[in-house]
C-alpha cells in the first residue's frame, strides 16, 4: 500500500484517504471516461483516479521520464454538454466570454482527479451556471459557490445579486447542483477541509483579495487539479501577479495558459518542473502587465497603449476540448 505523503502542500487527512498499488514507471495510465461507455460508471471513475493520483505521487521522477502520468480522454459528448451548459448560461448577466465558459466546463469535466469545484466569486450565477451543468451531468458533485452577494463597495443591500442569483440556477435548473455559501472566502477557507479538483478564482481582484483566496484554498487543491484565475488580463492586480509570483514561477505547476482572460494551470507538485520552460515562457510575457495594474486603477492615452501592445503578445486563443486536454498530457522539454 503505498500512502501519498511525499505531496507537498496536500492536506493530511486527504493523504490517509488515498492509496493504491505503485504502477510500474513509464507505463502510461488510461483515464477513461467515455460517458455512454457501458463499463463506465462513478465507482470506475473513482478508483482510475484514485490510481492516477497516487501514482503521480509516487513515481520517482528520473530524467529519462518525461511521459505524462495520466492520459485524459476527453468524454466523448463534452461537446454537446458544453454546448447545452453555456446555452444556460449565457443569458445570465455576468462576466463570462463564451470561449472562457467552455474552458471552465472542460476544466471541470476533464480535470483527472476527485474533489470539490470551488467557485470564488459567483455574482449572478454566469460562470456558476456553466460549471454546475456540467458537473451534474457527469456527477462531479455540487459546485462550492462563495459570494457575500452585498456589493461590497457600495455596501448597498438593494444591490445584492443573491436573489437573481438563487433565481438564475433555478432557471437553469441546477439548484440542486449547487452548495451556496453567502459568505467571505476568507470565512469558508478558514475551516475549509475538503480535496478540491477545481479551483475557479473570480472574487476580489485586489493583490490581497486574489492572494487571499489562494492561499485560503490551494492548500486543498489535490495534485493534477487545476487553478483557474479570472480577469488576469485585464486592469486588476490581483489574478496576474498571483498567476505570475505563485504558479507560473513555481515548479510545483504544470500546463499553463490563457483563455481570453482566464489564467489556467494544473497543480502537479511530483513533475512540475517537466514543464518549467513552459510556463517561462508564458512568465516573460506575461510578468510585464504587472507594473501597469499595479494600482488597479483605470489606464488612458499612451500607457492605455502600452498595456494593450504587451497584452497582445500573450496567447490567449479559445482552446477546444481535446487541445486543453493535450497540453497537460504532453510534457514539453524542461
Ligand atoms: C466578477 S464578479 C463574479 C462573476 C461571476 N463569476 C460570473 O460568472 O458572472 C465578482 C464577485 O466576487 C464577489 N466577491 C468580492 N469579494 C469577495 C470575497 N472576498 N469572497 C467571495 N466573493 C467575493 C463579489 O460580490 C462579486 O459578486
Amino acid at each position: 500500500m503505498l500512502f501519498a505523503s511525499d505531496c507537498r502542500s496536500f492536506p493530511e487527512r486527504a493523504k490517509r484517504q488515498i492509496s493504491s498499488p505503485r504502477q510500474p514507471s513509464g507505463e502510461s495510465l488510461s483515464l477513461v471516461r467515455a460517458a455512454g461507455s457501458p463499463s463506465y460508471n462513478k465507482q470506475t471513475f473513482q478508483a482510475h483516479v484514485r490510481t492516477a493520483f497516487a501514482w503521480s505521487c509516487a513515481t520517482p521522477a528520473r530524467p529519462e521520464e518525461k511521459s505524462i502520468l495520466a492520459t485524459i480522454e476527453v468524454p466523448r459528448d463534452l461537446d454537446a454538454i458544453l454546448d447545452a451548459a453555456w446555452e444556460a448560461a449565457r443569458n445570465v448577466p455576468g462576466y463570462l466570454m463564451e470561449s472562457e465558459a467552455r474552458l471552465l466546463g472542460t476544466i471541470a469535466a476533464c480535470a483527472p482527479t476527485t474533489g470539490a469545484i470551488v467557485e470564488i466569486g459567483s455574482f449572478k450565477g454566469k460562470s456558476t451556471v456553466m460549471l454546475a451543468k456540467v458537473a451534474a451531468h457527469y456527477g462531479l458533485g455540487n459546485i462550492v459557490a462563495i459570494d457575500p452577494h452585498n456589493s461590497p463597495e457600495l455596501l448597498d443591500p438593494a444591490a445584492s445579486s443573491f436573489q437573481d442569483f438563487l433565481n438564475n440556477i433555478e432557471t437553469a435548473g441546477v439548484s440542486s447542483h449547487v452548495e451556496v455559501h453567502r459568505a467571505y472566502s476568507q470565512d469558508v477557507s478558514s475551516g475549509w477541509n475538503r480535496p478540491i479538483r477545481f479551483l475557479w478564482i473570480d472574487g476580489d481582484h485586489t493583490y490581497q483579495g486574489a492572494k487571499t483566496d489562494f492561499d485560503g484554498f490551494f492548500p486543498h487543491v489535490l495534485p493534477t487539479g487545476v487553478v483557474a484565475l479570472h480577469d488576469a488580463l485585464n486592469v486588476f492586480s490581483g489574478p496576474i501577479r498571483v498567476f505570475v509570483e505563485d504558479i507560473l514561477r513555481s515548479d510545483e505547476f504544470g500546463a499553463a495558459g490563457f483563455v481570453h482572460s482566464i489564467a489556467w494551470s494544473q497543480f502537479r507538485p511530483r513533475d512540475g518542473k517537466l514543464f518549467h520552460r513552459q510556463r517561462a515562457q508564458l512568465e516573460r510575457v506575461a510578468e510585464r502587465l504587472i507594473p501597469f495594474v499595479k494600482d488597479d486603477q483605470a489606464l488612458h492615452g499612451l500607457t492605455k497603449l502600452r498595456f494593450k501592445l504587451n497584452r497582445s503578445r500573450v496567447p490567449r486563443k479559445a482552446v477546444r476540448p481535446q487541445e486543453w486536454v493535450s497540453l497537460l498530457n504532453r510534457a514539453p522539454q524542461a
